[in-house]
């Protein structure tokens, strides 16, 4: 009987909304062990190490990137840290997964990507919309040629309480925060861009418009193929989290919304009821898993992580462009990446 593997020991960086839910994750996962937590907050890295009894926790990451006993680093701090740790994890030999965005600025991420090629480390970006099971059957189905030929996407995603001006202020902003997601699957799905154009208001605090960050935008798109598509971001709905993904070919149509806490549909008097999922940490549990868990998988296997940092970069420069086109209130091409390529999912 062979030997079991060595379990893969985990440093996680950044202690926060995503990287407390990103610690059960891997306090869970088979094969994982969650080795240390580190935040610039020592009492967030604290608090996460104890919930998830990680035995070590701190606030130097580069100090615990540099630790030997480390094989993988899980990067859940604000995107304007990600270029660094990166090229720090890679430099140290690491498998990385880093959540999105890959950066806020094409150059730095451009640097960075060529840096982790260079090392030759695994590293897969946090693009988890991929794994929820209804948007990966997508996904497959259109690659396959299943829907025919792609005429039109349509890409929703809305949060449901707008930020304080404090937190939009620190922020990436709309076209990096929440933008990606759905330019991940318009990418994936469609292929290059040709050009997009941006409309965007600040509808829940007007303040946003002075500093160019919108709450609220509209995104026409001209793909490559010929095929058309729109992407509406809000950051308020006033009533819960919600996405919608529409991709529509020559043969069908596929349509991904899973708005519904649980499957209960309540009939009464008047009206029809579903709870409504509340945020995205319950819209995409099972996906945030999944992302994880296909990453320690092809880590293992000696296979490159999808998506991969050609991705995120292909990602982040059609989000510059998004923006780009908003404040110069006119079409933009995206800047082409290296390694991009062309349509698919492989990345
Ligand atoms: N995939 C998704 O759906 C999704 C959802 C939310 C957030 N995110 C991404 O996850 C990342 C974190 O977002 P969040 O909402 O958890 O933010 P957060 O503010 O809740 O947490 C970030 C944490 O990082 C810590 N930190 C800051 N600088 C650091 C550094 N240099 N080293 C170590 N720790 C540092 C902060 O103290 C904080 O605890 C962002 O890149 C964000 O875009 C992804």
């Amino acid at each position: 009987m062979s030997a079991a593997p060595r379990p893969i020991r985990t440093l996680l960086v950044g202690a926060g909304l995503m990287g407390a839910f990103h610690a059960r994750t891997l306090a869970s996962t088979i094969g994982v062990v969650l080795h240390a937590v580190v935040d610039a907050d020592g009492d967030a890295a604290t608090r996460v190490a104890r919930d998830v009894d990680a035995p070590d926790h701190g606030v130097d990451a580069v100090a615990a990137i540099a630790d030997e006993e480390i094989d993988a680093v899980v990067i859940a701090s604000p995107a304007a840290t990600h270029g660094a740790l990166i090229e720090i994890a890679a430099a140290a030999g690491k498998a990385i997964f880093c959540e999105k965005p890959l950066g806020v600025t094409l150059d730095e991420a451009t640097r960075v990507a060529r840096i982790v090629a260079a090392a030759g480390v695994p590293f897969q970006i946090g693009f988890q919309r991929r794994f929820d099971p209804g948007t990966a059957r997508l996904l497959a189905l259109t690659a396959a040629g299943g829907l025919g030929t792609i005429e039109t996407f349509r890409s929703m995603t809305a949060d449901p309480t707008g930020p304080t001006f404090e937190a939009m202020s620190r922020s990436a902003g709309i076209f990096h925060d929440t933008l990606s997601h759905d330019m991940d699957l318009a990418l994936a799905i469609c292929g290059d861009i040709e050009e997009v154009a941006t409309l965007g208001a600040s509808m829940t605090d007007a303040r946003f418009a002075d500093i160019g960050k919108p709450d609220t935008t509209i995104i026409t798109l001209r793909f490559a193929s010929g095929a058309l598509g729109v992407i509406e971001n809000r950051l308020r709905t006033g009533y819960g989290y919600e996405t919608v993904l529409e991709v529509g070919g020559s043969g069908g149509k596929g349509v991904v919304r899973d708005d519904a806490l649980d499957s209960l549909t309540l009939f009464r008097d008047d009206r029809i009821e579903r709870a409504h999922v509340p945020w995205f940490l319950e819209r995409f549990a099972e996906a945030y898993r999944g992302e994880l868990s296909a990453f320690f998988a092809a880590v293992r296997a000696g296979r490159a992580p999808d998506p991969g940092i050609a991705q995120g970069l292909r990602v982040l420069a059609a989000c510059e462009a998004a923006e780009r086109s908003y404040r110069e209130g006119h079409p933009c091409r995206p800047h082409r990446t290296e390694g991009g390529g062309s349509a698919g999912v492989a990345s």
